[in-house]
């Protein structure tokens, strides 16, 4: 766990309700029952103040804060890139973490699979999805369609998608069958639909989509299909670093 030293103090119930233990109010009850401890003494005020710095034990159970955590998921198909949904399972709920500030950085189509970082780091988060920073994501593909040269130069020059033209993008073809291709795709922006809506605009349809990286950051080999861990510190320094 990435525990980052915290820049104030936070209160009790703050600090507690961060770290999952229960809603503002509910650790406010545990409080008032004298089932928290600071420094190993029974602390009854919600409002007192405390950081990294204390020890502070709930019902006997050592609550440690991570102001920031990371974690990479290889997203199954049928989960929303989304912190709620009424009706589908979010990639939140994939995650097996108490705390309830994280978010997905960026989104997945339901339908696709694979990388998806999840944090409650706002900034790095804001720096990753900039447009600004071209940040490269690579796909794996199942393609309706045979891809040729033809297309790995479409894709070189530019897609016109109607509401905006793509960046160059790499297109490898892994194999190919008389109707199908499977291929590695490589594009520096992120729009809504934009790997299946660029095959789209050269007569093919997107059958299978998996996200293989983003920046810096790979997909995990040995990391089952809808499972996540946290991320390494050196996938963190990198990711950091180089976006
Ligand atoms: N491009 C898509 O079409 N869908 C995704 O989920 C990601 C990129």
């Amino acid at each position: 766990m990435d525990v980052k030293t915290m820049e104030k103090k936070l209160r009790l119930d703050k600090y507690l309700a961060d770290m999952g233990v229960g809603t503002r109010t509910e650790v406010k009850g545990l409080i008032k029952k004298g089932l928290v401890q600071v420094n190993k003494e029974v602390i009854k005020k919600p409002e007192i103040k405390v950081d990294e710095h204390d020890e502070v034990i709930v019902a006997g159970e050592q609550i440690s804060y991570a102001e920031y955590e990371y974690f990479m998921l290889n997203k199954p198909s049928g989960v929303v890139s989304a912190t709620e949904d009424r009706i589908h399972k979010t990639v939140i709920d994939c995650i097996d973490a108490k705390r309830n500030d994280l978010f997905p950085v960026g989104r997945l189509d339901i339908d696709t699979e694979g990388l998806l970082l999840i944090t409650n780091d706002g900034e790095l988060a804001h720096e990753l999805l900039s447009p600004k920073k071209h940040i490269q994501k690579t796909y794996f593909a199942k393609i309706d369609g045979v891809v040729t040269q033809r297309e790995i130069e479409q894709f070189k020059e530019g897609l016109d998608l109607g509401d905006f033209i793509t960046k160059p993008a790499h297109l490898v073809v892994l194999c190919k069958t008389e109707s199908t291709s499977e291929v590695e795709v490589t594009i520096y922006e992120g729009k809504f639909h934009q790997v299946k809506r660029m095959f789209e605009a050269v007569g093919m349809k997107v059958t299978y989509l998996k996200r293989l990286s983003m920046g810096s950051l790979h997909l995990d080999k040995e990391l089952p299909i809808g499972t996540a861990r946290e991320l390494t510190k050196e996938e963190l320094s990198q990711l950091k670093k180089k976006g």
